[in-house]
């Protein structure tokens, strides 16, 4: 397999979308506005709710990002496995009433196999539990293996985080090989371990979600997709985690210097050091975004 750098990879991804006539925009700060519904930002289309909804018109219908984002709830996680970070870029391309599933799907198998030429027989897809419409396009229009297609249900493949737009969705995972795998005879796609890592997901965004809980379709549907730049580097470098990387173990050198320890001697400093490089990466990107630390809402999280 090629290895990318993390840089590159963010580049490759981006001018992709735009030979696809997509419109680049920067990432949004972490700070969401207008949005009380939201702490901060923690997805690639979160600041881009109004366009989704219709509230807003968007600069065009096809835009590409890589937003930063924070993701507090698998704090615990973080440094334990390779994956988890409070901090990551999401990759992602977006459709506000242009094209949908068809258009999406194809394009996520043309980056993954023609530009960056993952070996299709270690890519697996995930799909909703009833969306027989995506088992087909993935199927008979992409000519993915039937048999490298899972279902799963709304807890895995439907997407929705506070209230605004939100549908099923389909992922694209990696199998990275036995040798990250935790071993168990159960171990596939959807284990809990770092041997298949989930890496992209396709949400066919085709409802919005209410303060009451109702699914309101929206007139147009949309698509939302979110490739994580860190997981996507992991993969392509084959490393252990994403501390690992190109850019980011440079960060965990200058904290093994700082505090005198060598990572890889011990688990449980390897941990920390994996725990304090994430960390440091938040606490840079909200400060600069002009979150201060304090005992309440977003700079209680930076505190
Ligand atoms: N919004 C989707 C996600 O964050 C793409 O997974």
């Amino acid at each position: 397999m090629k290895k990318y750098g993390l840089n590159e990879l963010r580049e490759k991804y981006l001018s992709f979308y735009e030979s696809k006539e997509h419109l680049r925009l920067p990432s949004f700060s972490l700070v969401p506005q207008n949005d009380a519904s939201l702490l901060l930002i923690n997805a690639g289309m979160a600041p881009l709710k109004p366009y989704f909804t219709g509230k807003e018109k968007p600069p065009k219908s096809r835009v590409t990002t890589c937003q930063k984002c924070i993701r507090t709830p698998d704090i615990e996680r973080v440094g334990k496995t390779a994956r988890h970070g409070t901090f990551f870029e999401m990759l992602g391309n977006f459709s506000f009433g242009d094209y949908f599933k068809h258009e999406a799907t194809r394009w996520a198998w043309e980056f993954v196999t023609k530009e960056l030429e993952l070996p299709v027989d270690r890519i697996w897809i995930s799909i909703y539990e009833d969306d027989d419409e995506a088992f087909d396009i993935w199927t008979k229009e992409v000519g993915v293996a039937p048999d490298h297609i899972v279902r799963f249900g709304k807890e895995d493949n439907f997407w929705e985080i506070g209230t605004g737009p939100c549908g099923p969705c389909s992922e694209l995972y990696f199998d990275r090989g036995e040798k990250y795998g935790c071993g168990s005879p159960d171990c596939k796609v959807g284990c809990e371990c770092d041997r298949f890592v989930e890496f992209w997901n396709l949400v066919f965004t085709q409802f919005d979600k209410d303060e009451n809980g109702n699914y309101n379709k929206l007139a147009h549907p949309n698509i939302d997709t979110g490739m994580g730049l860190e997981r996507l580097a992991v993969i392509m470098q084959d490393v252990d985690n994403i501390f690992e990387v190109d850019t980011i173990k440079n960060i965990m050198e200058a904290v093994c210097k700082i505090s005198g320890k060598t990572y890889k001697q011990d688990e449980k400093t390897d941990v920390s050091l994996r725990v304090i490089t994430d960390h440091i990466r938040s606490g840079v990107f909200l400060i600069y975004d002009g979150v201060q630390p304090s005992n309440e809402g977003r700079g209680d999280v930076l505190r």
